[in-house]
């Protein structure tokens, strides 16, 4: 497809206002568009009414509160009219690993009866192949009076995009601006349209495609890292059978100039990674074998290191396991899906063990543990009075742990804290 913008747009509507969509609706808004941002819940609603945000990433509650101040960042329950909408709603997968497309169904028929012809879709939320036809179906079986792109291809009322968010977490505003973004359209001037809108605010280039390759990129990158994370964490285990430092065994390796191995760990958390690469195994079981197996190796992970550790503690009368990092990865605060958090939790029902735990990025254990009267300590604390040190995540904190109280200790290093 050619690379050919298209299109003026004044107003925007957003729906879905969490960590991608308000980032999106609030840079948008600061380009001087009229933002209209819709959610179902009434607290996001009502927290970027008062010009506050509710959830955590650096420096947007200053851009909300100056875009809801000037008037050009709105939210709301209720559908209204707009020249474009970008829906960026939740696509987590059900108990089987199958995607669940509720969210985007329900998307659907919330914007459906506010769409005029000339309207723009694009879709945000991270989804398997196909996902895009299936909104667009959705929307025309709402808007029998409206044409759409797989009735009426360059001539429908409504054009329909796939653009996926590659954003890290942290760093949102940024990457929001400077990544290159890949933009798949139902059609090409549906591509095109949507370039028009994302070139007012992506200084990176926009990249048009068709749909489904814009679908598959999106899944095919997260799948890409878990399966070299898979690499990584299968070599981890292999090299704890075969009495070598993984972590040596790498750095050497990665001195090849075509090799560059990952870093293994815990497992594979948070909400990206350890899911996307499920719908891709979903629409193509039998052949999405490597990635399927990258899945279970990851997965895999946290069982292997809680019994490692259960085993080290048979070792001693009076075990007590210090636990180093929850967060999901090294100098971060989140703790959502963190194969160390779940560690953790099961070292502490397993009943063996006094549990102690280290995370310089929380100020409060989460519920979870202090239901369970887990002690939040210092490091220096856990080195002292634990005689299993479990390093789960390489905070920087854990730097230049003391050798001298490590040398009476077993240390079960799985995030390479001290081979860094
Ligand atoms: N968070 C990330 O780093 C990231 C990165 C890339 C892609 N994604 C993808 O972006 C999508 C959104 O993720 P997120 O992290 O922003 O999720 P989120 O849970 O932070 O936000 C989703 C928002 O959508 C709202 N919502 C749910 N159903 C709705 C509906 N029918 N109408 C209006 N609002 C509705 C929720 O109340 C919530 O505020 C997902 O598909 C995710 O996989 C996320």
């Amino acid at each position: 497809m050619s690379n050919e913008a298209d299109g003026k747009f004044n107003t925007v509507s957003v729906v879905g206002l969490g960590y991608i969509g308000l980032p999106t609706a609030a840079v948008l808004a600061s380009r001087g568009l009229q933002v209209i941002g819709i959610d179902v819940s009434e607290h996001a609603v009502a927290t970027v009414n008062a010009g506050k945000i509710h959830i955590v990433e650096p420096d947007l509650d200053i851009v909300v509160r100056s875009v809801v101040s000037t008037g050009n960042l709105k939210a709301t329950l209720i559908p209204q009219a707009a020249e474009a909408f970008i829906i960026a709603v939740p696509t987590p997968f059900k108990e089987d690993h199958q995607p669940d497309l509720s969210y985007i169904k329900a998307a659907a028929e919330t914007i459906a009866p506010v769409l005029q012809p000339g309207n723009l879709v694009i879709l945000e939320s991270t989804s398997p192949v196909g996902t895009t036809e299936q909104l667009a179906g959705w929307l025309a079986q709402c808007r029998e009076d409206l044409s759409f792109p797989q009735q009426q291809g360059e001539k429908a009322d409504i054009n329909i995009a796939y653009c996926p968010e590659r954003v890290l977490p942290g760093n949102v505003l940024q990457e929001l601006v400077a990544n290159d973004r890949i933009i798949g359209g139902m059609t090409p001037r549906c591509a095109a349209r949507a370039a028009g809108l994302y070139q007012i605010f992506v200084r990176g280039e926009c990249l048009l495609t068709h749909a489904r390759t814009a679908e598959m990129a999106k899944l095919t990158e997260n799948a890409y890292r878990d399966v070299n994370i898979g690499f990584a964490n299968e070599l981890s285990v292999i090299c704890d059978r075969l009495k070598i430092n993984v972590w040596e065994l790498i750095r050497l390796s990665n001195r090849h100039p075509r090799v560059n191995i990952l870093k293994p760990g815990p497992g594979v958390g948070g909400h990206c990674i350890a899911v996307d690469p499920w719908f891709i195994v979903s629409a193509a079981p039998q052949e999405a074998r490597l990635i399927r197996m990258a899945r279970e190796v990851n997965d895999g992970k946290p069982n292997y290191v809680i019994n490692k550790a259960l085993k080290a503690a048979n070792q001693f009368k009076q075990p007590v396991i210090g636990c180093f990092g929850l967060s999901f990865k090294p100098d971060i605060d989140d703790l959502r899906e963190s194969p160390a958090l779940a560690i953790t939790l099961a070292l502490v029902d397993a009943k063996v063990a006094e549990i102690l735990v280290v995370e310089p990025n929380v100020k409060q254990l989460p519920d979870a543990l202090t239901r369970r009267e887990v002690e939040k300590v210092h490091h220096n604390e856990a080195l002292e009075r634990a005689n299993i040190i479990l390093l789960l995540v390489a905070h920087k904190e854990f730097n230049g742990l003391s050798s001298d109280f490590l040398n009476e200790k077993v240390v079960i290093d799985v995030a390479g804290v001290l081979n860094h």
